[in-house]
């Protein structure tokens, strides 16, 4: 019934159908001719990824999710936009983590970076309060500043241009490598993602400004705009899961977005925390399995687990990602489905923004760098693909063996 339902609403989808529905996270433009200038600037742009890389990813999603590869996703929490992006330490802790994890799992790795376009971030809230002034929070590069000034605070929508232009330049430099990763970024600014929206060969059309788009956890509402606009693209999507989601919702949301239930198309990024993931994955799983619903399971340990130093500094412990990630893969394991992969926020930089063992929260100053949420530098991003390998490689959580 609900197939029907959705596969009937897909045929009114426009790539503007999401603007008669309400829209939470967007920025407010003040000048609406402005927005409207750059809208029309940004659908002269070329594509930023080609269709058949979007194909092909899908394919190898759809792997991921039978078990059969593991897909590898990282990057920053916010990417900031410069004149000439460094991608190299990235992404060469990216393709150490993915070679640490093929030598464990004998399993190809698809690597997605979170680059070329990660430039938007959902904020819990609307202001920020510093040494008695109030402004806008910052909402990424590709909305604002994130320099604590009136000016730097306006949503400018000359930003998506430059986001735009960043990201060419992310891609170009990304062809350049010798291994190349796919890129990902959350779809919130729904005017940047509707320009981007082209036509494919075969029909139907897809947002050519990354391979793989997700869905946030705070944008996934019934009816609203997020939804409408990702349900009509033919890209691989991932949606972010967090403690509130409900099973029945997750199947509308899963019919809404995937109606013919098709191989690789849906991943759910699990960030439920350490604390709550025991309560409340597992009845999603089971429910998800019940409906004979295609999807792979990646987990994020990073946003269900952040917690504020007394200094006032977000961080997370290495220690509670690692303890989400273990009862992620003993769920799955029980439940007899494959864990499909991993979602981090990681550079390969230097930075102090996660505490471990040989990172004391009182040195967390030092080089704390990140523009939203706080990443692993690159000795505990490989540290931690070094100790993922180990829980893969252990037949207790052997999905291969316990699936019926
Ligand atoms: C993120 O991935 O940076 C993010 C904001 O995620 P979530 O929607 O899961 O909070
Ligand atoms: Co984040």
């Amino acid at each position: 019934m609900l197939n029907t339902a959705s596969s009937r609403i897909t045929e009114h989808w426009t790539p503007d159908s999401w603007r008669s529905l309400p829209a939470s996270q967007l920025p407010r433009y003040a000048d609406p001719d402005e927005l409207a200038r750059a809208e029309h600037a940004l659908l002269r742009r070329p594509p930023l990824v080609p269709y058949d890389e979007v194909f092909a990813l899908e394919t190898r999603l759809a792997a991921a999710a039978r078990g059969d590869a593991f897909l590898l996703q990282g990057g920053d929490c916010a990417e900031r936009i410069t004149p000439e992006p460094a991608v190299g330490p990235t992404c060469n802790v990216l393709d150490r983590m993915a070679d640490i994890l093929v030598a464990a799992t004998s399993q190809p790795v698809v690597v997605v970076a979170r680059m070329a376009g990660q430039l938007a971030k959902p904020r819990s809230d609307v202001v920020e309060h510093r040494d008695g002034l109030d402004l806008p929070v910052y909402r990424g590069d590709a909305i604002n500043d994130l320099a604590f000034t009136p000016a730097g605070r306006l949503a400018d929508p000359r930003r998506m241009l430059l986001a735009h232009e960043h990201s060419a330049r992310v891609l170009a430099a990304l062809r350049r490598r010798a291994r190349r990763p796919f890129v990902c970024h959350e779809a919130l600014l729904l005017p940047y993602e509707e320009a981007s929206c082209r036509p494919t060969p075969a029909g139907g059309w897809y947002l050519s400004s990354a391979h793989f788009l997700w869905l946030g956890d705070r944008t996934r509402q019934r009816g609203g705009a997020h939804i409408e606009l990702l349900r009509g693209i033919l890209n691989p999507i991932g949606i972010k899961l967090g403690p509130t989601t409900e099973p029945d919702e997750l199947v509308r949301l899963a019919h809404a977005l995937d109606p013919t239930n098709r191989p690789g198309r849906l991943t759910f990024i699990v960030r439920m925390g350490a604390s709550g993931i025991q309560t409340h994955l597992p009845s999603l799983v089971r429910r998800i399995r019940r409906e004979g619903l295609q999807v792979g399971w990646v987990s994020d340990p990073m946003h269900g687990n952040t917690v504020r130093t007394d200094t006032g500094l977000k961080t997370r412990h290495v220690a509670t990602l690692r303890s989400e990630v273990r009862l992620f893969l003993q769920i799955l394991a029980a439940e007899g489905v494959p864990a499909a992969g991993i979602h981090l926020e990681m550079t390969g930089d230097r930075v102090t923004e996660c505490v471990d063992a040989s990172l004391h929260e009182h040195r967390l100053h030092e080089r704390y760098t990140t523009a939203c949420d706080p990443r692993l530098n690159d000795h505990q991003a490989i540290a931690f693909a070094a100790w993922l390998a180990t829980q893969l490689s252990r037949g207790s959580y052997s999905q291969k063996e316990t699936q019926p």
